[in-house]
């Protein structure tokens, strides 16, 4: 079963059109906000029976978005509705729903080997140039990435939920990720009005910024300072000395209260964060 729009050509390599694989809680709310800004999308699952619960999902979350953004003005709220649904099509046939995209998003189970069966299948289905990115909350991308033969245009595209609601989409690149792929999803999140930050793994191993960890901390957890922001709230003075004492009473696990070079460098600098003006991050 199927419902279509007319392709669409481009004189670019932007991204036009998305297929979004799985309409469960992740999928709907990806399928939602890209067509809310203007992408063409696809929603494709196994069957119509989850595809209209899909259709439930992103109707009920609509509904919300469109009250809270036009209060009292019914027709603007109808408007945002329609204009959002023309620019959905479903599709419960794998290799049809993947035909015109340029960019494919997979929200289904949490399970390494149904996520690799289902790219070995799209790799000979989709278009050559179209990326594949896996929504995937604990597997590692490049295992993933390992059943297809586009290893360059392989990313995680790491959205949070609920997906209309949360400003961070977390883009994670394998070591053979290309710059082009990541530049092009860039460019999807910021066009879905969401905040990219590369990766977090360490700051000190290199693989994220004091900046990624703290948008991500706050626009993903919700805290209202990211962790560097609030070291140097604290006083980096203040925070080297609580580690430095407890790692000397060793009560505490020494791998917890190890000390931090970053942390130990800036206060020998006599950077303490706010209150000298300099820490992890500058205050003019
Ligand atoms: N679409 C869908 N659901 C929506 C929504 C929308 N547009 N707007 C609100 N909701 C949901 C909320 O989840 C919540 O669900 P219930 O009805 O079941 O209680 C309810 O609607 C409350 O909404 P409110 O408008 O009253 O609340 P709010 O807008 O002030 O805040 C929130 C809602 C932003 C979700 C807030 O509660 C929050 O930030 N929660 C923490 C979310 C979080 O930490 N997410 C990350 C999860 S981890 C993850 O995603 C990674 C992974 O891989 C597992
Ligand atoms: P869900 O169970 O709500 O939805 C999964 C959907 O995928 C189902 O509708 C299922 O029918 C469909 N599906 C399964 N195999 C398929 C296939 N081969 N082709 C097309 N559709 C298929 O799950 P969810 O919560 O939306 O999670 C999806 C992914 O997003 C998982 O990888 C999860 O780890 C990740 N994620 C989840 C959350 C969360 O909070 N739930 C947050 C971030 C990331």
């Amino acid at each position: 079963l199927s419902h279509n729009f007319s392709s669409t050509t481009s004189n670019n390599n932007a991204v036009q059109n998305i297929a979004v694989f799985g309409s469960g809680l992740m999928g709907a709310g990806i399928v939602q906000v890209a067509a809310q800004n203007g992408f063409k999308v696809t929603m494709v699952d196994l069957n119509q029976e989850f595809i209209d619960r899909g259709k439930e999902i992103i109707n009920a979350s609509l509904k919300r978005v469109a009250k809270k953004q036009h209060k009292d003005d019914a027709a603007a709220q109808k408007s945002l509705i329609e204009s959002t649904w023309s620019n959905i099509e479903t599709n419960t046939d794998s290799v049809k729903g993947a035909e015109k995209a340029d960019l494919i998003i997979e929200a289904i189970v949490e399970n390494l080997q149904t996520k690799q069966n289902l790219f070995q299948q799209l790799d000979k289905v989709a278009k050559p140039d179209a990326i594949f990115a896996s929504n995937t909350s604990s597997l590692p991308i490049s295992d993933i990435a390992k059943a297809t033969r586009r290893l360059d245009k392989f990313a995680g595209l790491h959205f949070f939920n609920p997906v209309p609601q949360m400003k961070l989409v977390e883009i994670i690149k394998t070591n053979q990720t290309s710059e082009e792929t990541y530049n092009s999803l860039n460019d999807v999140i910021m066009k879905m009005k969401k905040s990219p930050v590369i990766s977090i793994r360490l700051v000190e191993r290199g693989e994220a910024s004091i900046k990624d960890v703290d948008t991500a901390m706050k626009l993903g957890a919700g805290m209202p300072m990211g962790p560097f922001e609030l070291c140097d709230f604290v006083g980096l003075d203040t925070l080297k000395s609580i580690v430095d004492g407890w790692r000397k009473d060793g009560k505490i696990d020494a791998s917890l209260v190890a000390s931090a070079k970053s942390l130990d460098n800036l206060v020998e600098s006599g950077h303490f964060g706010k209150k000298s003006g300099k820490g992890f991050h500058s205050y003019s």
